[in-house]
């Protein structure tokens, strides 16, 4: 992270020709278990992971906002107010920027026009949260600049409201949970209706392969609204506020009434949100082949009764059990990006060598691994004056 921050401040000083006053990073996440529950207040357990976006940034006195990105250097955005009157801007990879700004604005902490650059060694579109490590340094930057200082659940709700209303996807708050909140070495165990999070170690020998298909989503195409909407239908039918309160007795008796799609959209979610309670268990006793049984059980049900997964995940999680892997399902909205595998940690390298060649042979696409570690939660750093980096 420290060569990024680096890289960061370079091009900062490059584009807007001084020195940036402001440092922040932010974790992309993986996700081990409870895909697609967070939006029906389940619980899931996700880990932020050792992938980062960082960002530099200062102030300007021209009250507009400037933000450059090197991995879209060719979509700089200028907006021209800093007012209160911020308006998504259609397609624009800005609108995780701006969305962040209106928010804070919108519950009184303003940060006045700056200039911004970001870097980033996440992937974006891969399932791993680039869009929340984004805005998890926008929000660091808005409140450095603004002199707040907000908890890391209050700054993910923040965050979460610039996806709903300036991304278009009516998102979970897990994301944004987890890039704010991560604890070195853990997953977080997160309940999304009280937002209470309890850590759960990941053992040390535990290798988390994140293996990006390169097949891109796109969750504001729609779809993701739509599992969201069957998913209502499926808690009003049942006379319940979301899915999270039905349990799978209840499902089943009531599964005639409910209409083939919605039984099967609810059933994702009902038996996802109680294999989470069961991998914990497995974690906790180091049970890895139930570990892996459950992972395949989730796969199962997002492919086939929630429908979010495509051939290219399908193949990547089948290739991986039959080389070696603990257990592997996709992970994050879908529809492409990346899938979750666990490993032990002396095989990965091994594992994920024969998993690419095995995925090339098929679609003569190339998969890319990333061995990637639990770490701790989006932070601000401070530049000295001569602008060497002191990280905090
Ligand atoms: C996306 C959303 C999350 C969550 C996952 C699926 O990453 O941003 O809130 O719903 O999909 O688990």
């Amino acid at each position: 992270m420290h060569a990024l921050l680096d890289n960061v401040v370079s091009h900062f000083e490059a584009v807007f020709g001084r020195a940036p006053e402001w440092l922040a990073s932010a974790p992309g996440r993986a996700n081990l278990i409870g895909e697609h529950v967070d939006h029906q207040e389940g619980c899931v357990l996700p880990a932020a992971i050792n992938r980062y976006t960082v960002a530099a940034a200062a102030p300007n006195k021209d009250h507009v906002f400037r933000l450059w990105s090197a991995p879209m250097r060719d979509h700089p955005i200028i907006h021209p107010t800093a007012r209160d009157d911020l308006q998504p801007v259609e397609g624009s990879w800005g609108n995780y920027v701006l969305g962040v700004i209106h928010a804070y604005q919108a519950s009184g902490i303003h940060s006045g026009g700056f200039d911004m650059a970001f870097d980033s060694n996440l992937p974006i579109g891969a399932g791993m949260s680039s869009s929340a490590s984004i805005e998890a340094c926008t929000a660091l930057v808005v409140e450095g600049l603004s002199g707040t200082s907000l908890s890391p659940n209050q700054r993910a709700l923040l965050c979460q409201q610039a996806e709903h209303q300036f991304a278009g996807v009516p998102c979970g708050i897990m994301d944004q949970l987890t890039v704010n909140g991560g604890i070195d070495g853990h997953a977080l165990a997160i309940d999304c209706r009280t937002l209470t999070i309890e850590p759960h170690q990941i053992p040390e020998d535990l290798g988390l392969l994140v293996i990006d298909s390169q097949v891109r989503h796109a969750l504001a195409d729609g779809e993701y609204a739509k599992r969201k909407a069957d998913c209502q239908h499926a808690s009003e039918t049942l006379g319940i506020p979301l899915l999270r309160d039905a349990s799978l007795p209840l499902l089943m008796s009531r599964k005639a009434g409910l209409g083939e799609r919605v039984f099967r959209r609810a059933h994702h979610v009902v038996t996802e949100i109680n294999r989470v309670t069961a991998f914990q268990e497995a974690m906790r006793n180091a049970d890895r082949e139930r570990m892996g049984i459950l992972l395949t059980e989730s796969h199962r049900s997002l492919r086939d009764d929630f429908e979010v997964s495509c051939p290219e995940l399908d193949l990547l999680v089948a290739i991986a059990r039959e080389h070696g892997a603990i257990g592997s399902r996709m992970m994050g909205g879908g529809f492409g990006g990346s899938t979750i595998t666990l490993v032990s940690l002396h095989q990965a390298d091994a594992i994920a060598d024969r998993i690419g060649r095995a995925y090339r042979q098929a679609t003569g696409k190339e998969a890319v691994c990333h061995l990637v570690r639990p770490v701790g939660g989006a932070a601000a750093h401070s530049l000295s004056p001569n602008n060497h980096l002191s990280l905090s």
